[in-house]
């Protein structure tokens, strides 16, 4: 995981990092650092601290570092705790090379006995170390022919990038497996694992793929593949500003990002229409399986999708948590597709078994919503979620889009194929956009989901329950609330609750059920009568105009009523606002919760 930034220029180096590490800090924040070469060219100097940006922003307060070239470092930590020592950059032993990474390199147990035998000392527990001591190692007078030496003796994944004071005029850059973007400027360069990062200063950017290697300077970019031939590479250029990525005027990113979905399912829906890919069709039209894999959130989209693409596509679905469907014996021929569901597009489990199926001989078909990431590149197929950056830890905007892109792939396969009539398209399109203004109305509710939240925040436990299409949003509201508020909660199929967590239910605890007036509803009744008559506390998620339910819940969020098959992408939203609501006044950090990073690029 982790963020890396560099930069050379015309500016002071510290405060471009800081604010670049700022927009990385989704991707870990247990400890960061800078080094910067000063303005003699002869030192570098490095500043680390543990915590967040703001902790190294206050760190650096008062000190004056010059310098117009540095590397920085957002940690989530893998090998080794959260220390300074172990807080990127690391440096060589002669402190003439300085280093920043974000991947795992596999054999650096090896390496770094190799390089202690040769005399080096290791000041950190990380397996980064060895990459600073093997520059110094394999130096060869010049820093871009040193880094084809030393990529070539490393194993595992990396984006890495190198200052030293030797050349004092360079960053070099390496990459494998982990995401970096050269952002070109004026005068100046960066490079970054993510776009946001320097978009403040370009929006001109050229993305590096595994095994190439990127000379920067001042006033020049070069590309080489590993083998040290020069490569010409087309910079591409994004429409996004940086305001897309600021919180607006919300307390928080979540709670932003929430309130964008009216939009971005808007935006989801046009962009799958007007980017349709013929081939992609016709490939699913020959698809006898389809393996939907995924991880978390994602996971849980690819759970609906299965409903819908069985439905309307009446292709054989089978969802797979990405990390297991990785190592098991699955069954591949010329008529399997692998669709793989990443908001990041980056996430390792889902990339590399992605890569794993292609290999295998799987059509393979990529759903993201960061263009250009790496599986957007790798898959045979690409769609896009249309959201614009999602900044807070837990996905919220990008599930509501990839339901909508899922059921958009389910209905356009199933009229191509024809298992769908176009009765049933138009009805089914037409209610669907009515989607953004029906979410418009849920996010009118948020006083009233607070209110709730107030009543039942001090709960140790939460059960959620749903059946059919809507038992996936049971697993969602339940992730979306354990991992912003850290209160222990399950999601459960309705169904099964009376073979084992009916012996959880009393009258401490909250039961949430996904209930909308669909063709589950009398059997989700029955479950809900379950858990009252045991004195659990049921919180209703339920269609407007039902009264019934009124009386047998303790409490009720109304949603509008909208086609069968559409409730997952309306039963969602107040469970993420109730769990925003219950983190938040917990007094919990919502955007950056413990332990976790938006992109999870290890194993
Ligand atoms: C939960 C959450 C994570 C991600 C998961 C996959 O709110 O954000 O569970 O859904 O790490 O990430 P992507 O979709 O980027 O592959």
């Amino acid at each position: 995981m982790c963020g890396i930034i560099g930069y050379i220029g015309k500016r002071n180096a510290v405060p471009v990092l800081l604010y670049g590490l700022q927009r990385l800090e989704y991707r870990g924040y247990d400890s960061a650092g800078v080094a910067v070469i000063d303005k003699t060219g002869n030192r570098i100097i490095v500043e680390k601290q543990v915590g967040k940006i703001k902790d190294l922003q206050e760190h650096l307060w008062g000190k004056k570092i010059e310098g117009h070239l540095g590397v920085g470092h957002s940690r989530w930590a893998t090998h080794g705790e959260p220390t300074v020592e172990n807080a990127h950059p690391h440096t060589s032993q002669k402190g003439t090379i300085s280093i920043v990474h974000n991947g795992i390199i596999e054999n650096y147990l090896q390496l770094k006995q190799e390089l202690i035998q040769k005399g080096y000392k290791f000041r950190s527990d990380t397996d980064t170390e060895v990459i600073a001591h093997l520059f110094e190692e394999l130096y060869t007078g010049d820093l871009l022919d040193t880094a084809f030496k030393v990529a070539k003796k490393l194993e595992g994944a990396y984006a890495v990038g190198v200052i030293s004071t030797y050349q004092p005029d360079r960053i070099v850059a390496i990459k494998k497996g982990s995401p970096l973007i050269i952002g070109i400027g004026k005068d100046e360069n960066f490079i970054a694992s993510d776009i946001p990062a320097v978009l403040e200063y370009t929006k001109e950017f050229i993305t590096l793929e595994d095994g190439e290697i990127a000379l920067i300077t001042r006033d020049k970019v070069e590309i080489y593949t590993k083998d040290g031939k020069r490569i010409d590479k087309k910079p591409f250029r994004v429409s996004w500003d940086v305001s897309v990525a600021e919180k607006a005027g919300y307390k928080h990113f979540m709670q932003k990002e929430i309130h964008e979905q009216p939009r971005t399912v808007a935006d989801t829906i046009t962009g799958f229409s007007s980017s349709k890919d013929e081939k992609l069709f016709e490939m699913l039209k020959d698809t006898d399986r389809l393996y939907i894999i995924a991880c978390g959130t994602s996971y849980h989209a690819a759970l609906v999708g299965k409903f819908w693409i069985e439905k309307f596509a009446k292709i054989p679905v089978e969802v797979d948590y990405a990390s297991e469907f990785r190592y098991r014996d699955r069954i591949i021929d010329d008529k399997t597709a692998v669709l793989g569901i990443s908001q990041s597009g980056e996430t390792a489990d889902t990339r590399f078994a992605l890569l794993d199926a292609k290999e295998e001989g799987a059509k393979t078909i990529g759903l993201v919503n960061v263009v250009g990431s790496s599986l957007s590149r790798e898959a045979d197929y690409v769609l896009y979620t249309y959201c614009g950056p999602e900044i807070g830890v837990a996905a919220t905007k990008t599930f509501t889009a990839q339901l909508v892109a899922l059921l958009l792939l389910a209905l356009e396969t199933g009229i191509k194929k024809g298992t769908t009539t176009y009765t049933d398209y138009e009805k089914i399109h037409e209610e669907l956009l009515h989607l953004p203004s029906k979410i418009e109305q849920l996010l009118q509710k948020d006083e009233e989901i607070k209110e709730i939240a107030y009543r039942y925040m001090n709960a140790s436990d939460f059960l959620f329950l749903g059946r059919n299409i809507n038992y996936p949003i049971a697993l969602e509201g339940a992730l979306k609330l354990k991992e912003i508020s850290y209160i222990h909660a399950e999601g459960y199929p309705a169904g099964e609750m009376k073979h084992g967590p009916i012996a959880l239910i009393d009258e401490k605890m909250p039961v949430v059920c996904v209930i909308p007036q669909d063709r589950n509803y009398e059997k989700m009744l029955s479950n809900l009568q379950e858990v009252k008559a045991r004195k659990g506390k049921v919180i209703s998620v339920a269609t407007e105009g039902d009264r019934q339910i009124k009386e047998l819940s303790d409490e009720v969020i109304y949603i509008p009523k909208t086609s069968d098959y559409l409730y997952p992408a309306l039963t969602v939203v107040p469970l993420q606002m109730l769990s925003y609501h219950i983190a938040t006044l917990l007094g919990k950090d919502v955007d950056q919760p413990r332990n976790l990073a938006k992109t999870v690029t290890v194993e």
